[in-house]
């Protein structure tokens, strides 16, 4: 069935029964990373609160769960655009970090919340992301888990939005 967001039609593109498969999947190889270590998960705003859920339900031993949202304003002429990361409260020393994204696609958000987290003491980091769109990728951090490798082209549903709606579809369509 086709889906009308706005002035965009989208049509049906992963269903809810293969996004869990990989879900679990994912969950399975952070439990035989981590063992007996306790991760802290950080689950980045708005767009992964729907994948941390799922995912978090199945990662059932200990760890931690912290938000943060990544607040994107114009700096100066020279600066460009700028990522500010917000909501940190959690001390990551000697810590192993799970940043839970939705989507990368082009990675300078993926790389500049990076960037924050590595000015603290980190055990480790790893970046688990639902969707990863290799063609539209300009950066080097390395994405340790993905959910879909998807083609450049719009989607929304499972906690992705367009123009902020979409966020609560529990599938995802693409952009038509
Ligand atoms: N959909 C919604 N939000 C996004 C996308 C997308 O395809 N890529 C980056 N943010
Ligand atoms: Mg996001």
């Amino acid at each position: 069935m086709e889906l009308q967001i706005l002035d965009k039609t989208f049509v049906p593109f992963i269903s809810a029964a293969e996004i869990d498969k990989e879900i679990q999947r994912i969950a399975k190889d952070l439990h035989n990373n981590f063992q007996n270590e306790v991760p802290v998960f950080l689950v980045v705003l708005n767009g992964a609160f729907m994948f941390a859920a799922d995912l978090l339900k199945h990662y059932t031993t200990p760890a931690q769960v912290s938000f943060v949202k990544v607040a994107s304003y114009q700096g100066t002429e020279t600066t460009g655009k700028v990522n500010q990361l917000l909501g940190l409260d959690v001390d990551l020393t000697n810590k192993h970090v799970v940043i839970v994204e939705d989507i990368v696609d082009t990675g300078t958000t993926i790389t500049a919340i990076q960037q924050v987290i590595n000015t603290q003491k980190v055990k480790s980091m790893q970046v688990a992301a639902l969707f990863f769109k290799p063609e539209a990728y300009t950066q080097t951090v390395e994405i340790s888990h993905v959910g879909f490798r998807i083609p450049n082209k719009f989607i929304v549903g499972y906690g992705l939005d367009y123009n902020k709606q979409g966020r609560n579809l529990p599938e995802v369509y693409q952009i038509k």
